[in-house]
């Protein structure tokens, strides 16, 4: 069976070989005579795969000793509330980087328990780039400064991140983790729903300073990281098929030759859409400043409304799902997670060029 050309935004792609492999071991798993999701979450095998997946990210994103690892649930938008409830120091605030949708929500959630600054917005720009780091500024005595490395929605993603010192930088990475080489030590917290680079839904990563783990009686209990961190992200039932799927997706990552190799690969996905914007003489436009482009979610749009319904509709026709831009937004979106094949974008890209040469 041919695999769709999947270009969700997600959930998303994922490897096929993983599905492959899932698919073998559904009804037995490594011999136990039941699915991974009919193992008690307490057993020696499913033990293997929680701890499995744990090594893996710590080997593949080289995340110091002095970082905790937690496998949660609630999706990243959960995140939006623990960090401000873990973190925020009601004397001191927390301070925000505005870079589109998903860092407004995290602002929304944050303004509930403390007070927030916002650090640098791009927002009255219309969301097309990442502010330059001599425009970002915080409180010095700020509880935190918070970030979305990559911009699903519009399309955007940090080159560099700002240096803030002994202030804990958090970023959400739901949509670029793993994607390319980071230092995880300039970061406080890192957080990522799996179902773009890492998995299907039902899992979110969360890396964190062990130092910035504080025990806090007053929370409640599944919303505190000591919780998480003190049981091994086993204090209640975890998503054991979901972080069953996050292990096989590792182990691909890792067979792929890591992140490093990923990057190189993600970059020349990257290059052929993007090309295909650049050459075609403004019949195509990106939606981000060039030098805020994302190598995840890469969105644009056509002269009218009337071509672009029509280029969504003959894609579909010819196989490309999932191209439609975000309804805040409109346009085209193409989602080129980790998983999307290199092949997958260069048909994209192919097909962009056929439909701008006998549409234009
Ligand atoms: C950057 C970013 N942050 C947060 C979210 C929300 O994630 P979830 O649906 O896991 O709560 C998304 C989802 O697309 C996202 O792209």
């Amino acid at each position: 069976m041919a695999r769709a050309y999947n270009f969700n935004a997600g959930p998303a792609a994922l490897p096929e070989e993983v599905l492959l492999k899932a698919q073998k071991e559904f009804l037995d798993f490594e011999g136990s005579h039941m699915s991974v999701m009919e193992l008690s979450h307490r057993s020696k095998e499913y033990s293997q795969v929680h701890d499995k997946a744990n090594a893996l990210l710590r080997e593949l994103m080289e995340i110091p000793e002095n970082y905790e690892i937690l496998l949660l649930q609630g999706g990243a938008s959960l995140q939006f509330s623990m960090v401000p409830l873990n973190l925020l120091d009601r004397n001191l605030g927390a301070s925000y980087i505005l870079t589109g949708s998903w860092s407004e929500k995290a602002v929304k959630e944050a303004k509930r328990i403390g007070p927030v600054e916002i650090a640098a917005s791009t927002k009255a720009s219309g969301y097309h780039a990442i502010p330059p780091l001599a425009n970002i500024h915080w409180n010095k005595e700020t509880s935190y400064v918070h970030l979305t490395s990559n911009n699903t929605i519009y399309g955007t993603q940090w080159q560099e991140y700002p240096q803030t010192g002994h202030i804990p930088l958090i970023a959400d990475m739901s949509s670029d983790i793993m994607s390319k080489k980071i230092d995880v030590s300039r970061f406080g917290l890192i957080y990522a729903g799996a179902q773009k680079n890492l998995g299907p839904s039902g899992v979110t990563v969360v890396i964190i300073r062990k130092d910035l783990i504080k025990k806090d009686e007053s929370l409640p209990t599944m919303l505190s990281y000591h919780t998480h961190a003190s049981s091994g992200s086993l204090y209640n039932t975890p998503p054991t098929l979901a972080i069953y799927l996050l292990s096989l997706v590792l182990e691909w990552t890792k067979d792929k030759g890591g992140v490093s190799q990923i990057e190189k690969l993600n970059q020349q996905k990257a290059k052929l859409i993007y090309d295909a914007i650049d050459e075609s003489n403004g019949f195509y436009t990106g939606h981000a400043d060039r030098d805020s482009r994302s190598n995840m979610n890469i969105t644009f749009t056509l002269p009218s409304s009337e071509l672009t319904d029509k280029f969504l509709q003959e894609a579909a026709d010819e196989g490309f799902i999932g191209l439609s831009g975000h309804r805040s937004v409109g346009g085209c979106r193409a989602s080129i997670y980790n998983a999307v094949p290199h092949e997958h974008c260069l048909a994209l890209a192919e097909f962009m060029k056929k439909f701008k040469n006998t549409n234009s």
